[in-house]
């Protein structure tokens, strides 16, 4: 197990995913976490625990000199661009920072000598997986730049690891949702596109409607299916990402998701039990870049990590995104 006293460096901990794992080493008992964040998406009091660093990561005499003052071991890199609409709307913006930021962090890391690299990746590396799911080892053709913008990033790494770089854990995350379910913590991005959080902003009143982006799709119910998982089950896998690294294991690159999908409809569905009254769901055209289904199989982070999610369960997710947008709507939580 890492040293508690070993320095990690957080690439984006005040934003939604990274938010969480901050909160969660801090509670494992890390003392030297530092948080790189330049503040674009993320919230200064989303950050529980550590020293946060208003920075960007393409800053390489910054991240450099934080590297050596705090005699960093690990960083968990979460900085990214990751919205897929926007991403084929604008792909240089989603080069420019995925990709070039983290090569730029990546000799950053070398030169360091740091030990452990944990990123994070997504499911939009797989594109259109075959008959919906993704093993780690399916083909990797993304359909939208974000996805390939995280793909050349696992390249880098894994070449980097092979040229005496960082050993490292890529995490491919599928559809992360939910809060911190002590409400401390949240999902407050602002224009945030994630379903869960724009069906849970206009049950607060915050819109007037939520959409359903194409309901021809060839799924049961003609609307997009995805493999929902909570932030904190997500947020887990990294501690135990670092374990692994840290007991000498090797790189290895893992979904992360439960293993089955739900649909836009069924999602909506729950959000109105949560909720306890109906939402205004309007009909609208497919958005562009977003793939029929996409649903990890999720074996190889169980066996190989011993990771065990603990809130696999939709209407918790629901609940939970739900808690922390009427938080958010009666001035008592950051965002907005
Ligand atoms: C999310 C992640 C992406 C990741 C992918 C993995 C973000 C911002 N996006 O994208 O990084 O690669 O999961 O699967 O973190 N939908 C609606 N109405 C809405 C919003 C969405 O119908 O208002 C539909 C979409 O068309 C899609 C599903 O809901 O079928 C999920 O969309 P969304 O929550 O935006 O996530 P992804 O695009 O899947």
């Amino acid at each position: 197990m890492l040293d508690k006293d070993a320095g990690i460096l957080i690439t984006g901990g005040a934003g939604y995913i990274g938010s969480h794992v901050v909160k969660q080493l801090g509670e494992a008992g890390y003392r030297n976490l530092v948080i790189l964040d330049n503040l674009g998406k993320g919230f200064r009091q989303a950050v529980l625990y550590g020293e946060l660093v208003v920075g960007d990561t393409a800053d390489r005499e910054r991240v450099s000199r934080l590297l050596q003052t705090h005699r960093i071991q690990a960083v968990l890199h979460f900085a990214a661009h990751t919205v897929v609409p926007e991403s084929v709307a604008d792909p240089l913006k989603y080069y420019g920072n995925n990709t070039c930021a983290t090569r730029n962090l990546l000799q950053c890391c070398h030169e360091a000598g740091v030990k452990y690299f944990v990123f994070s990746s997504t499911a939009a590396v797989y594109g259109v997986p075959e008959g919906g799911v993704a093993r780690e080892d399916s083909p990797t053709t993304p359909i939208n730049p974000y996805g390939s913008s995280k793909l050349m990033s696992e390249w880098m790494l894994r070449d980097l690891a092979e040229a005496g770089g960082p050993r490292y854990v890529v995490l491919r995350y599928f559809n992360v949702a939910g809060s911190d379910p002590e409400g401390r913590i949240g999902q407050s991005t602002p224009g945030a596109t994630l379903l869960t959080k724009v069906a849970a902003e206009h049950a607060v009143g915050k819109r007037d409607f939520v959409a359903i982006f194409g309901t021809d799709y060839p799924t049961p119910d003609g609307t997009g299916v995805r493999d929902y998982i909570h932030v904190e089950d997500l947020a887990d896998a990294h501690l135990k990402a670092l374990d692994h690294l840290a007991a000498g294991g090797e790189s290895l690159t893992l979904n992360c998701g439960y293993g089955h999908g739900y649909s836009v409809r069924e999602v909506l569905a729950a959000m109105e039990r949560v909720n306890g009254a109906p939402l205004h769901i309007v009909e609208k055209p497919r958005r562009p870049g977003d793939p029929p289904t996409l649903v990890a199989d999720a074996s190889r982070i169980r066996e190989l990590l011993g990771w065990t999610p603990r809130y696999d369960d939709l209407d918790f997710i629901c609940k939970t995104a739900l808690a922390w947008e009427r938080k958010i709507a009666a001035g008592a939580a950051y965002g907005g």
